[in-house]
């Protein structure tokens, strides 16, 4: 059975995927910021070293674009072992995660992305096979149903969730260890800007390095894609120099404010206070509001909105603070102010 819809092919995509391929770092040494994170798989994965073991299976979880599939690339790297990469809402049938885990080789690393809308009766069978590599197959129904038992060899699986909470608690039992992403600071995206500009044979100044660095919503990806629209910016209008003076044109001009806030993030912002005067307002009618699915308003948006303190969630819906109307520049409703002072 050919595995090619199962798993991705990496590298192989538009432009764009090739370039952020050649952005990602390959060590770990390399990767910047999420320091705990990586002293302890630094530890974890020497310590499987001296074992000549396997890593244990590792769960990672935080806001797209923080690095996740990067850091299983690096795991595999560093270990000397395969990858095979995956996502949950592809593997539809048992067989399918059956074809993959049947031609993994002894150590890979089993990379599944998106792991928390893996179905359910893909994840029964995944669990003897993180538990005790193997694989029990059940053919037929009733009385002539039939389990064969396949051995496979040691692997790693590294999962990725932006939403652990939508786990079982049995699944995310199966991981030996659960690392959380935070988004990066203003610092840690600027180095990144600054070692991609390397990369790519950007020329750029290090306070344009840290314009962009501070408005990349602590987001690794978002740093890189605003690097690669800044530099359009000045080989068009300029001489190809990245300086903060261009790095502020450009940014401005796509619509990225002091914070990193884009335009559909104010949209939610404005939406909130215009239409339901600050809130609650429940999520499915936000999302109808602005024409955005909930989905990626709960994953990409909100996340960023709360941690800088715009937004809250709360059992009645989202919530507008104080410093998201003066960071617009309104006037927050009296109701609130009041509440606010007391
Ligand atoms: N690209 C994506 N994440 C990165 C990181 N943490 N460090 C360097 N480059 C990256």
């Amino acid at each position: 059975m050919s595995n090619d819809r199962l798993v991705t092919p990496r590298g192989s995509g538009v432009e764009e995927e090739v370039l952020d391929q050649t952005l990602r770092p390959r060590i770990l040494s390399e990767y910047i910021g999420q320091e705990q994170v990586k002293k302890n798989l630094g530890i974890f994965m020497g310590a499987a070293r001296k074992r000549q073991d396997v890593v244990e299976h590792v769960l990672l979880y935080g806001p797209p674009g923080l690095g996740k599939t990067t850091l299983a690339n690096i795991i595999a790297h560093e270990m000397g072992v395969g990858i095979k990469t995956t996502s949950g809402p592809v593997i539809e049938r048992a067989g399918d995660l059956a074809a993959i885990l049947t031609n993994l080789n002894a150590g890979d690393v089993l990379f599944i992305d998106e792991i928390h809308r893996l179905n359910r009766v893909a994840e029964e069978y995944l669990y003897p096979a993180m538990e005790d590599f193997r694989l029990d197959i059940v053919t037929g129904k009733g009385p002539a149903a039939r389990t064969f038992r396949i051995d496979l060899p040691k692997f790693t699986v590294i999962g990725a969730t932006t939403r652990i909470g939508l786990l079982t608690s049995a699944l995310r039992d199966r991981f030996g260890v659960v690392y959380h992403l935070n988004f990066y600071s203003p610092e840690d995206c600027a180095q990144i800007v600054r070692r991609s500009a390397r990369i790519l044979d950007i020329s750029i100044d290090s306070e344009a390095a840290a314009e962009i660095g501070k408005r990349s919503r602590g987001t690794a990806r978002v740093a890189n894609r605003l690097l690669k629209r800044v530099r359009d910016f000045a080989e068009v209008e300029h001489d190809g120099h990245v300086s903060q003076a261009i790095a502020r044109q450009a940014l401005d001009d796509l619509l990225v404010d002091d914070l990193g806030l884009d335009d559909i993030d104010r949209r939610i912002l404005e939406a909130i206070m215009e239409k339901y005067d600050g809130g609650p307002v429940g999520l499915e009618t936000l999302a109808a509001t602005i024409a955005q699915e909930p989905d990626t308003l709960e994953d990409v948006y909100e996340p960023f909105l709360m941690q800088i303190g715009f937004l809250t969630r709360t059992p009645r819906g989202r919530t507008v603070t104080r410093a998201a109307y003066a960071h617009l520049g309104r006037k927050a409703p009296a109701a609130m102010q009041e509440k606010m002072e007391l």
